[in-house]
């Protein structure tokens, strides 16, 4: 079939309006966000439903079409992008956003997926529950998005990531069967878990429509502070003993390096350093819990106090208000948009053994001073979890396209290193088109088998999101 037969084709099956072909049309869904990935398409389609999602997949399959889905387009490894052939279909899940069942007693909460993530917050707010997923572009990614990257974010430490947050989901697969397994039963052993699969799977296994998801009691009280310290060693020896001292409530601990916090103050307005003189390192800490007294302010000063007297801590600024919470969050949330006001980077989402963190930013850092005197470092991130943003920033003086020519050999040079540590090199933003080398690299052989043979079964004619996550032979 010729290619404006595929169009016609298209729009008989999801009508003329929702079949985009006009460049100035399409070229928001053709690049990612970072424009470190260009494509083409065929089109870019918008489905209405499950259904036409099912209809537009049979289609697909038929002719041999790539599907690439998209959500927010807010993912950093190029998964969301199509390549540049042309021949790709573009598919937004946006017009599938209804809230579709709240259900407060059992916990729990259906969305399509292409409902925003803060839709979804809030969804689950106006239930008095909570739905604890969060990440800095929670306004524009969506659930669907959020599933097929297992996201993470400031609350995994609490709450685990997305895939813990999964009670069943509602998945279209290549050929166009629905895949109903949009059960919110917590328990349910009847077989192999076959909805986990799809599960930071970046659109290579089928396409999610809904998710039943958990949902949990909305907290009273939060206790929060920022820490300055000294090194990363310190920040490891705090998250045992706040960890220890608030009863495992700890929900958010957050590393942040004073050139991010330098960066926050230079380009979010509306921001100011708490302290009055500057520190290497800050920990943003956050407690959270249900009874509605001072306990966990209490608890939290107390270890903080604590841990000052220890010589752990160099100095602490505890919330007094909800500004003052709102205002440290936001700093945190903004170090990537301040990151990229700045100029050029290098990112790496790395995770390691929380006990060996210290020892790898100081093995790591001692690397990129030699090795990219025009960056500067700015390691930041989910402590709690292992999960570092070793990312580098150009310096302003630097050339970017001289800076950026290096990057792949400073990844390679970050990720060995990483490896040695027994770490990850995508803890949690994936795999996409950026990292397939890596997975190659890093991945075990075996388990690079199995995937591929789940590729090979469930997506026979390699139709959903080509090229990104695997390369098969
Ligand atoms: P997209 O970018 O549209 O797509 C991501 C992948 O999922 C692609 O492979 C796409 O094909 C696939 N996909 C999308 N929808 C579907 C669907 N319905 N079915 C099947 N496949 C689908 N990430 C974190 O993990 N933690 C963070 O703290 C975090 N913070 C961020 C802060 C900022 C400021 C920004 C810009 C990004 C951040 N991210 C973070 C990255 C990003 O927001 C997440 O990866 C998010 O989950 C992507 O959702 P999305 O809807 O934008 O997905
Ligand atoms: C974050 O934690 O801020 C993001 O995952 C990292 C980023 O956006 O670069
Ligand atoms: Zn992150």
């Amino acid at each position: 079939m010729s290619a404006s037969a595929q169009l016609e084709r298209l729009r008989a099956e999801l009508g003329a309006d929702a079949v985009l072909t006009e460049p100035e049309q399409c070229a928001p869904y053709l690049s990612d966000h970072r424009q470190l990935f260009h494509g083409r398409a065929l089109a870019v389609v918008r489905p209405g439903d499950t259904a036409q999602v099912a209809r537009l997949l049979r289609v697909c399959e038929a002719q041999r079409i790539g599907v690439v889905p998209q959500g927010g387009n807010t993912s950093y490894c190029g998964g969301a992008t199509p390549d540049a052939s042309g021949t790709q279909v573009v598919v937004l899940l946006e017009r599938l956003d209804s809230i579709r069942h709240v259900d407060a007693a059992s916990h729990a909460l259906t969305a399509e997926a292409g409902c925003t993530l803060a839709s979804v917050q809030a969804a689950a707010a106006q239930a008095g529950r909570l739905f604890p997923l969060s990440l800095g572009s929670e306004g524009s990614c969506q659930i669907g998005g959020n599933l097929a990257t297992n996201a993470g974010g400031t609350q995994v430490l609490r709450y685990g990531m997305m895939r813990d947050l999964v009670l069943g989901l509602e998945v279209v697969l290549a050929d166009g069967r629905i895949l109903d397994s949009l059960s919110a039963l917590r328990k349910d052993n009847t077989g192999y878990d076959v909805k986990s699969l799809f599960l930071g799977s970046e659109g290579t296994l089928g396409i999610i429509t809904a998710a039943a998801l958990k949902l949990f009691p909305a907290p009273r009280r939060h206790a929060t502070a920022l820490v300055a310290l000294s090194d990363v060693q310190a920040a490891v020896a705090l998250l045992m003993r706040l960890g220890e001292a608030t009863d495992d409530r700890l929900s958010a601990f957050e590393l942040i390096p004073r050139a991010a916090l330098e960066l926050t103050l230079r380009h979010l307005p509306g921001l100011t350093d708490p302290f009055t003189q500057a520190y290497p390192w800050y920990v943003l800490c956050e407690c959270a819990g249900s009874v509605p007294d001072e306990t966990l302010q209490v608890a939290l000063q107390e270890a903080l106090t604590a841990a000052l007297e220890g010589g752990i801590v160099l100095d602490a600024a505890l919330v007094r208000s909800e500004r003052e919470r709102g205002a440290l969050w936001r700093m945190r949330e903004g170090i990537p948009t301040a990151q990229r006001a700045a100029g050029v980077g290098m990112k790496h989402d790395v995770s390691l053994p929380v006990g060996r963190l210290a020892e790898f930013v100081t093995r790591a850092a001692a690397w990129v001073a030699e090795h990219v005197p025009d960056g500067r470092l700015v390691a930041y991130g989910h402590v709690g979890d292992g999960n570092l943003h070793f990312n580098i920033q150009a310096l302003p003086a630097a050339d970017p396209a001289v800076f950026l020519a290096r990057s792949g050999q400073v990844q390679r040079a970050i990720h060995d290193l990483v490896h040695e540590f027994g770490g990850s090199f995508s803890a949690e933003h994936g795999i996409g088109q950026l990292k397939v080398a890596e997975l190659e690299r890093y991945g075990d052989a075996v388990e690079l088998e199995v995937m591929r043979a789940l590729k090979r079964t469930l997506d026979p004619h390699q139709i959903l999101n080509p090229g990104k996550v695997l390369r098969l032979p």
